[in-house]
């Protein structure tokens, strides 16, 4: 019998949808599942009120853990052949939740020494998340052997409409009845099966080797070139903003409250002009930077850590 660890936070249900939908086949085949739901002792809201939502943003950057409910005792005290761990993405970097329970002792426990697939739930941003979920696993010496990544697949604008909508309602509607559904595609969600398939034979056998790529050819990851290129610009001006923010203002401040304001107003700058330019940049230097993007989108799609 395998001993198969769940863990994962999710606010709408998307991200459990998905890992249930991944581990089924793994149900059927002499594994024991065990699940842990990442619990927040202050919880975020859903949806959001918008202060709160461009609120989280500095503490999401920044990585700052916060208190989560203790782990069971029950859940600490096995040993795992395999930890499937989903994650959803804030603000380029793991939710606030997952890099709360990253950085706790527990957490040392369980995943040192231990195979681990990552499972992304997104609206499509996660490269460089991912880069910084590579780090934190290594240093929790845990074994990287899988990464799936479903996204919003809908161009780029669109989707941050939508997924504003379905954040901010509740609600993962057709918003006004003409834009598409927000989030992964039902269809995904529902296809994710195949991947635990996969995933089975490769927990029998022990040999995490070929995974990754056998994964990749079911495409369990799509890398948009152009998103690395946003990804990373985006990255370096949140750090700045989230530098800024919480030098320059206390918590629970006016001042606070006026920066994540001025934020926001960025936010959208940046998603509605920058990134079309950035967009025409890319178009134009795409021939001459071919190879580098080829190597970039076998490198990112890979569960490899450059050092
Ligand atoms: C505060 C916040 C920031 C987000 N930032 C990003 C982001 O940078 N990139 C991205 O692809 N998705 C982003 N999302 C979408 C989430 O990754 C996720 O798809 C969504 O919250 C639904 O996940 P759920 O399973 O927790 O309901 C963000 C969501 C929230 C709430």
């Amino acid at each position: 019998m395998k001993e198969v660890l769940i863990i994962h936070y999710s606010q709408s249900g998307q991200l459990t949808e998905i890992l249930n939908n991944i581990t089924s086949p793994l149900n059927a085949k002499e594994v024991n599942i065990t699940h842990l739901e990442i619990e927040m002792e202050n919880p975020f809201p859903f949806p959001w009120p918008k202060a709160e939502f461009y609120g989280a943003f500095p503490k999401t950057f920044k990585q700052e853990a916060q208190k989560i409910k203790p782990i069971p005792e029950n859940i600490l005290n096995k040993k795992y052949d395999l930890i499937i761990f989903g994650y959803t993405i804030w603000y380029l970097t793991p939710s606030l939740p997952t890099t709360s329970f990253l950085k706790t002792p527990e957490a040392k426990q369980l995943l040192n020494n231990t195979s681990v697939i990552t499972v992304i739930g997104c609206r499509n941003m996660w490269i460089m998340a991912q880069e910084k979920m590579k780090r934190q696993l290594k240093e929790l010496g845990a074994n990287l052997v899988g990464n799936i990544a479903l996204v919003d697949r809908h161009i780029n604008h669109i989707s941050v409409i939508t997924i504003a909508q379905w954040m901010f309602s509740g609600k993962k509607k057709r918003f006004l009845g003409i834009f598409p559904k927000p989030g992964v595609s039902q269809k995904d969600i529902n296809d994710s099966t195949k991947f635990g398939n996969i995933i089975a034979k490769h927990l029998h056998s022990n040999d995490y080797q070929t995974l990754q790529n056998e994964l990749l050819k079911e495409g369990a990851v799509k890398i948009k070139p152009f998103l690395i290129t946003v990804d990373k610009r985006a990255n370096v001006i949140f750090s700045k903003w989230a530098h800024l923010i919480t030098t320059k203002s206390e918590e629970n401040s006016s001042k606070r409250a006026f920066l994540v304001k001025m934020f926001k107003y960025y936010l959208l700058f940046a998603i509605w002009l920058i990134a079309p330019i950035v967009f025409i940049l890319f178009l134009l230097t795409y021939l001459p930077l071919y190879r580098q993007i080829q190597k970039d989108k076998v490198y990112y799609a890979s569960v490899a850590l450059k050092e």
